[in-house]
């Protein structure tokens, strides 16, 4: 399986959890083609993948009004149709739906979107480790 990153970081939870995801995934021997910015993404890599993983936090107002950062950014990425995507988040307290918030918005590149999980900060590792046995399963699946 070959597999793009791209993410949306401001103070590194979600990098870090990108790079955690990234180590994992090749230890099953996948190919990470890239792991870049939603903003400036590595175009490359993105073409070269069968899976786009998007990465970005939690905005919002903790209770409410919780959505993906950067969503004009992932709104204006390439068409990814006959590729997959799966979204993650970073969030402090709640995620509320900003998770389907980016499900939708990776839906509307017309890449076929799998489930993609909200990660705590507060467990960033534990929950990177889940995240990636998740898609790991995914993917033997199809
Ligand atoms: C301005 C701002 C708003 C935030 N709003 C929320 C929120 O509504 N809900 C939540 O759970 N976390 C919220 N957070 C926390 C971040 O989503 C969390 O710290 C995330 O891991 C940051 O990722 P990063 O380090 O990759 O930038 C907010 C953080 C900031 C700076």
């Amino acid at each position: 399986m070959k597999a793009a990153i791209l993410v949306e970081s401001l103070t590194g939870n979600t990098w870090h959890a990108a790079e955690k995801v990234a180590d994992l995934l090749a230890q099953e021997r996948w190919s990470i083609t890239g792991l870049s910015k939603v903003k400036q993404p590595d175009y490359g890599s993105i073409q070269e993948a069968d899976l786009v993983l998007v990465g970005t936090w939690v905005h919002g107002a903790f209770v409410f009004g919780q959505a993906p950062w950067a969503m004009s950014n992932i709104a204006n990425l390439p068409a990814m149709r006959g590729k997959r995507a799966v979204g993650f988040c970073t969030f402090a307290l709640d995620p509320g739906k900003a998770l389907d918030k980016l499900d939708r918005a990776l839906g509307d590149t017309g890449a076929y979107v799998i489930g993609g999980m909200a990660l705590s900060r507060s467990k960033l590792d534990r929950h990177s480790e889940i995240f990636a046995e998740r898609l790991l399963d995914a993917v033997a699946l199809t």
